[in-house]
């Protein structure tokens, strides 16, 4: 089936993030989310990243006009025009599964259904629909309008159609997709989060300062930012959540969540988005 339209639930960093690439892709954006603040903030994010993107000459006038007239609704009314739904909303598994119930009433029968869920079961989410064959993860990486990588899931039920149609829509929006098996973190944050869950017991026992224990992945690792700066970026609530599904779904304590990160995480602390995590921004 053709996708002209995308609707994306969630004007988070990273549901504006898709919505940006997606708009200046040539695709019709919706962007929804039920709090008109956000998607105040969204919009404000997807201005100030197309600027600089334009202004580097990266994307032409018409890419950024698109991407500045992103339609923006706070309910799911107008689900029914999209061909193709990606759901970014909040990482709480029983959160995910009501959306996806109501996408799947008011959503046309016949289309896709994805979700850029960071660590949920992609098959439970499924199974909260009657088209499980047309769920599937789309694991976008932040900052989205930056990072090459798409991480594609499949649930038990997930048809080959579905799989085929949402590489081709990756690939028009400039990014490599790569499979996953529907396993805990997906590759990506099987990965990347207990990296990050270790750097944060390093700093709560006094081995380094957050400075130092960034420096030594930068200078020694050569990777782009250092873990606890990363884990700002990606939000320390996200990491915990994902730390939380990693330890109870493969059922090993080695991925147990940091106590730092759990004490940050109550104080509030999240990172980027709350203005202080590691670092103050
Ligand atoms: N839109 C447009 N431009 C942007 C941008 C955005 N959203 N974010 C940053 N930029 C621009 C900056 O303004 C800067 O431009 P300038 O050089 O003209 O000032 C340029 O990109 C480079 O940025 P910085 O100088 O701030 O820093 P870096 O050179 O380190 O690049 C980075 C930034 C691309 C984020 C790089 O540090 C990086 O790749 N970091 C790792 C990111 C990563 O690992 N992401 C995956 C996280 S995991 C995830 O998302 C999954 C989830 O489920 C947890």
């Amino acid at each position: 089936m053709e996708i002209h339209k995308i609707f994306i639930v969630g004007a988070g960093v990273m549901g504006n993030g898709i919505a940006q690439v997606a708009a200046t892709s040539g695709y019709h954006v919706t962007m929804m989310d039920i709090v008109h603040e956000q998607l105040e903030k969204a919009k404000a994010a997807i201005k100030s990243s197309v600027e600089k993107l334009y202004s580097k000459g990266l994307i032409d006038e018409a890419q950024k006009e698109s991407a500045l007239n992103i339609k923006c609704v706070t309910n799911l009314a107008t689900v029914d025009d999209a061909d193709l739904v990606i759901e970014a909303a909040s990482e709480e598994r029983e959160i995910k599964r009501t959306i996806f119930g109501d996408l799947d009433r008011m959503a046309r029968p016949e289309i896709i259904l994805a979700t850029n869920t960071s660590s949920i079961s992609i098959t439970k989410i499924g199974a909260a629909t009657r088209r499980a064959d047309k769920v599937i993860g789309m694991h976008f990486m932040n900052p989205v309008p930056l990072m090459r990588l798409v991480e594609v899931i499949r649930g038990f039920s997930t048809s080959d159609e579905t799989c085929k149609t949402v590489f081709e829509v990756c690939r028009r929006m400039g990014k490599e997709p790569i499979e996953a098996k529907d396993s805990p973190g997906f590759i990506s944050n099987r990965i990347l989060c207990p990296m990050i869950n270790e750097a944060i017991f390093a700093l709560q026992e006094g081995v380094g300062s957050p400075e130092s224990i960034d420096a030594v992945m930068k200078l020694g690792m050569n990777h782009p930012m250092g873990p606890l700066a990363l884990c700002d970026l990606v939000g320390l609530d996200v990491v915990l959540s994902v730390m939380e599904v990693l330890q109870r779904d493969l059922g090993d304590d080695k991925y147990r969540p940091a106590y730092l990160l759990r004490k940050m995480v109550d104080a509030g602390h999240l990172g980027r988005k709350t203005g202080r995590g590691f670092y103050l921004y």
